[in-house]
């Protein structure tokens, strides 16, 4: 097992030639192409030696022209020749697609950080594999620690990964410990850590009514007060499951309990999250909403580089304001609480049971109202059966419920998993469990009406 401090000492020390050696995964994304903004600014400092998309090759093609990278990867193989054809004269790279060549790609040997953007739980192969690696990974595939936060802890302890949060109130919070230094001091007990409020924008529904909520289309559930980001995200920002994903990822990242983790509204999305220290003092961290200061931290670290923007102009806000979420219309973050506190799979069924809840809102096949409604009853579902299991097996735990264990950003390791076999074994189990629970979340979306009034 490598120990955080030696693999955080990793990451601090000076790229090897000065320039740091890169594959961002999921570059065509809102993250990604926010990352090529800031590694347009620093040239000399970033070598870009894979990008990988999805479906969207014309755009793909057009980075790796500028970028001149060694690797791309795609999702379909089909999609290779329209790829190359696409790509300049006399430029060639190994072009890799589908799980296998995400995951190749996230662990190549000439890369040193792996930026992992990629949407949903598709990115966990990604992340698991730059872990395995013993890569830097500047995580923004939240969905990768809210599966198996407990089997990447264990890959980056064995691998020497470090994993820097991307996602703008785990990088606030990141910022607010120094980058990591109440963990070289002994962790946050020692560095009177006693909690961490995140905040949150309250989405583009903040203040409506169930009636309006009822009806509303997702043209007006894109349409974000202050974060443009990718649809999905958007949506979960909009139901506020995006803030009980955060909750899970805070779990996991910090070590502390789910009681330690608070979330407030703050709808000018200006301080990105506090730290609250045991003499009461709180650090919060400003910025404005936009993705390419937490990227440029990561990419950075520990050095700070420009992101490209000014700070925020304070006396232009005039003022902040700081609000409870709203728990009754917004039953997302506390089903979110629950999955981790429960564990033994509960943040599976959760984040699986949304996004296909999210992509049939998207669709119109589902109410926004009736998002939370799919998650929980999948997550009762999936709370009857492990209770049936209870008297024979403790179950796959994958991470949760969090033992309260400290560490920022934290460094305990379960010792669940042996070895590499081991956690790769727990993946599959992973995706075998969010396979049965999409299929049930298809279920039960099929048998509500579209637009019904929820139960
Ligand atoms: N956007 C933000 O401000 C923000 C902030 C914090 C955290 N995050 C997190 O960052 C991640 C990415 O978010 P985003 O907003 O950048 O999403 P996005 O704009 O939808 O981009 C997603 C990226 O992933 C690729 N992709 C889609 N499906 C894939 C699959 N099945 N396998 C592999 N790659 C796939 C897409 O490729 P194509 O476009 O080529 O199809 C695209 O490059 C999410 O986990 C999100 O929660 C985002």
């Amino acid at each position: 097992m490598v120990d955080y401090i030696s693999r955080l000492d990793r990451a601090l020390e000076a790229p090897e030639g000065g320039a740091r050696s890169l594959a961002l995964l999921g570059s065509t994304g809102s993250i990604g192409r926010s990352a090529l903004e800031v590694l347009r600014l620093h040239p000399e400092k970033f070598r870009v030696r894979a990008l990988a998309g999805a479906r969207n090759i014309t755009l793909l093609a057009a980075q790796a022209a500028e970028f001149r990278p060694e690797y791309l990867g795609v999702m379909a193989e089909e999609d290779i020749p329209r790829l190359r054809g696409l790509l300049p004269a006399g430029f060639s790279p190994v072009i890799l697609s589908g799980r296998e060549g995400y995951e190749r790609i996230a662990s190549l040997a000439e890369v040193e950080m792996a930026l992992t953007a990629q949407t949903g739980a598709a990115g966990l192969r990604a992340t698991y594999a730059a872990a395995a690696a013993g890569k830097i990974i500047a995580l923004a595939n939240k969905e990768s620690l809210v599966l198996a936060g407990g089997v990447l802890r264990a890959a980056c302890a064995r691998s020497g990964a470090v994993i820097l949060p991307v996602d703008s109130e785990h990088n606030a919070v990141f910022q607010c410990l120094a980058g990591g230094i109440a963990a070289r001091r002994g962790g946050n007990a020692q560095a009177g850590v006693s909690r961490l409020i995140l905040t949150a924008s309250g989405g583009p529904f903040w203040g409506k009514t169930r009636k309006f909520l009822r009806t509303a289309s997702p043209e007006q559930a894109l349409d974000h007060p202050t974060w443009s980001m990718g649809a999905k995200v958007t949506i979960d920002s909009a139901t506020l499951m995006n803030k009980g994903l955060e909750l899970i990822e805070a779990s996991h990242l910090y070590g502390l309990p789910m009681s330690a983790l608070e979330v407030v509204v703050h709808r000018e999305s200006v301080v990105h999250s506090l730290v609250e220290f045991c003499d009461g003092a709180q650090l919060a961290q400003f910025g404005r909403p936009d993705m390419r200061v937490p990227i440029a931290y990561c990419l950075g670290f520990p050095h700070r580089l420009s992101s490209g923007l000014p700070g925020p102009d304070l006396p232009a806000l005039g003022a902040l304001t700081f609000a409870r979420p709203d728990a009754e219309n917004f039953p997302c973050l506390a089903l979110a609480r629950r999955a981790q506190e429960r564990g033994r799979g509960c943040p599976v069924v959760l984040n699986a049971a949304n996004e296909e809840a999210v992509a049939a809102f998207l669709a119109r096949r589902l109410a926004f109202t009736s998002i939370p409604l799919v998650v929980e009853r999948c997550l009762d579902e999936h709370s009857r059966r492990i209770a049936g299991e209870a008297g024979r097996k403790d179950g796959p735990d994958f991470g949760g419920p969090d033992a309260g264990r400290i560490g920022a950003v934290r460094q305990d390791a379960p010792d669940q998993y042996a070895d590499a076999a081991g956690e790769r074994a727990a993946v599959d189990e992973i995706f075998a469990l969010d396979a049965r629970a999409r299929a049930q979340a298809q279920e039960i979306i099929e048998s509500l009406p579209f637009n019904s009034k929820p139960a």
